[in-house]
């Protein structure tokens, strides 16, 4: 794409590597979804294809790539989306585990895999939507009362 003043600026999207970048990052993700006994059992039954589909075209989104993900399912509102699923401390750091493996199977450079990384660990912890436990909390049993 092109600044203000006409000079040529690459986006990230085309730094990291464009679309062949985040397929296979998206890809190695979802190979380990698909085993995962605590992440499998969140996401749909069946066929994982669509659902690999929609995290790689809202990280080529995101990342200033083509907007084809919300052209075809609006504004991300990720965190909304996430409400329906329990993401405690456990699938939240189960997904950036498994997020990890697949980043360090990228072949990238240091300094945008440091970027592209921070920006993940954000988001899973913005994801997460069942509160860690205070220490030292007692949980009051209701029907005790
Ligand atoms: C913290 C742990 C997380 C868990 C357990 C989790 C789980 C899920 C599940 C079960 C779905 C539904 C699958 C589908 O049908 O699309 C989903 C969708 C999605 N997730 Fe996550 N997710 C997490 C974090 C994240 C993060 C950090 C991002 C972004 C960086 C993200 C991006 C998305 C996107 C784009 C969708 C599809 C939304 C849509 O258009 O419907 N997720 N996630």
């Amino acid at each position: 794409m092109t600044d203000d003043a006409g000079n040529t600026v690459l986006t990230p999207y085309e730094l990291f590597g464009g679309a062949p970048f985040f397929e296979s990052l998206v890809r190695a993700f979802y190979v380990r979804v698909a085993d995962d006994p605590l992440l499998r059992p969140m996401y749909p039954l069946g066929d994982l294809a669509p659902a690999e589909r929609r995290l790689n075209l809202f990280l080529q989104q995101y990342w200033g790539g083509p907007g084809t993900y919300s052209e075809e399912r609006g504004h991300p509102a990720l965190r909304m989306r996430h409400m329906p699923f329990p993401i405690d401390t456990a699938a939240r750091d189960r997904w950036l585990a498994l997020m990890r493996e697949a980043l360090s199977e990228q072949d990238m450079p240091a300094e945008a895999e440091s970027v592209l990384w921070q920006y993940l660990l954000g988001a899973a912890f913005a994801m997460q939507n069942i509160p860690d436990a205070i220490p030292g909390e007692r949980v009051i049993d209701v029907t005790e009362i």
